[in-house]
């Protein structure tokens, strides 16, 4: 059945993938309100979000997902028909050194915002209701040379973030069986793209390329990623949130394997034609440093359910993605450099005050 969201309330969209999906979907979906509650911890940034910022749909208030009471309230004045819940601890070096607010946020997170849309929707407050939870393919555990996650892919995760992204997913799960709330869950492969925070394997080369740092690689470097634009990302879940079977889980992925060295040594040459470098230069920068203890060995996502269900195919080729985000990174040098400082928090308290 087909679902027409009149108000959505986007967590953690002021992150990557998050406000990537507010800035395609705004446009997209006139008339439709945005509420985006977001903490903004180390990862967030309001910078992001310039395009929408004074659409009057558009409403950004700072908040933390584990507010039951915040939650509560803001689903009932906002009168929310959707959840997409982006919010989460999402970097995996660090669920390694600290576990605990991969679990705080990740799962606790999970658990009061499934609580108080549960409440909302039972209310009968809004005619229709859709809970969507943004998951990851590395909830599947690791993958052989051969094969690919399916959605009847046991969950087998093997780091504290994807251990705290399974229980959340087994939470959202558990609503929909005992209380039959319409819920949806999607799992996605690696993103890549504009406003991704240079501590991820893309844009962290392209930023140490730049200021010729060294690019550290971890173990031999033979770790597979399937790669998909952040953007192709933000349509499918806007077609998943639409068209989605209510209880549904879909693979997202662009069938786009990559060995991490190769996407290093891409990364290196591209960045020298565009820094007009002597070709082969970037690659003397590569470092092979001690592995990423638990480093799943390889991802690969079968998204022929979404393709089949609901029609959604990508529409960047790597080729053409990979050079638009580094041509991205080039000419937003000032949004990494806010990144990289700490600058950008600041930017908070310019825009909104410490009021709002
Ligand atoms: P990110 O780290 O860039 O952004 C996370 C956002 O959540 C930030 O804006 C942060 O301020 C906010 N946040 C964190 N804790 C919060 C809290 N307690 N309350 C409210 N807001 C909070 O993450 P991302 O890469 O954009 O990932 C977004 C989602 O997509 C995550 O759920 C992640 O697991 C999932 N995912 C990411 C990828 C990827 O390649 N990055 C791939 C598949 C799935
Ligand atoms: O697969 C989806 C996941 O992709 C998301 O759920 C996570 O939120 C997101 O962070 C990402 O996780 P990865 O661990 O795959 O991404 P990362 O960019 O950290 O690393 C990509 C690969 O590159 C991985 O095999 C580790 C390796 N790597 C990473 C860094 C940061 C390096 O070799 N060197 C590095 O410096």
């Amino acid at each position: 059945m087909h679902f027409t969201p009149k108000s959505v309330m986007v967590t953690g969209g002021a992150g990557f993938i998050g406000s990537n999906f507010i800035n395609c979907f705004m446009p997209l979906n006139p008339g439709c309100r945005v509420i985006n509650l977001d903490a903004l911890t180390y990862a967030g940034n309001l910078e992001n979000l310039r395009s929408v910022d004074h659409n009057p749909d558009y409403r950004f208030i700072k908040g933390d997902i584990c507010d039951a009471a915040l939650v509560a309230k803001l689903l009932a004045d906002e009168k929310v028909d959707a959840v997409v819940h982006f919010a989460a601890e999402s970097h995996v070096d660090r669920s390694i050194s600290g576990p605990e607010i991969f679990v705080k946020t990740n799962v606790l997170g999970t658990q009061v915002l499934l609580e108080e849309s549960r409440k909302h929707w039972q209310s009968g407050a809004v005619a229709d209701f859709r809970y969507l939870q943004i998951s990851t393919d590395e909830v599947y555990g690791s993958l052989g040379e051969t094969g690919y996650f399916t959605e009847e892919t046991p969950l087998a995760p093997n780091s504290p973030y994807s251990a705290s992204k399974t229980g959340a997913d087994l939470l959202v799960r558990a609503y929909h069986e005992t209380y039959g709330m319409p819920t949806l869950n999607t799992r996605c492969s690696n993103n890549y793209g504009p406003f991704h925070f240079p501590e991820k394997l893309i844009p962290l080369l392209i930023s140490n390329i730049i200021n010729r740092k060294a690019l550290p690689v971890y173990g031999d470097g033979l770790n597979v990623r399937d790669w998909l634009h952040v953007r192709d990302h933000a349509i499918a879940v806007e077609t998943v949130l639409k068209g989605g079977k209510s209880g549904g889980v879909y693979n997202i992925g662009g069938n786009n394997e990559w060995k991490n060295i190769d996407i290093v040594h891409l990364v290196c040459d591209l960045m020298d034609e565009s820094l007009g470098r002597k070709k082969g230069e970037s690659r003397g920068l590569i470092a092979f440093v001690k592995d990423r203890p638990g480093h799943d060995r390889r991802y690969a996502i079968d998204a022929a359910k979404l393709k089949r269900d609901l029609g959604w195919e990508p529409s960047y080729t790597f080729e053409s993605g990979i050079r638009e985000t580094i041509d991205w990174y080039l000419a937003n040098q000032e949004w990494v450099a806010h990144v990289t400082s700490g600058e950008y928090q600041q930017y908070y308290e310019t825009q909104y005050g410490e009021s709002k």
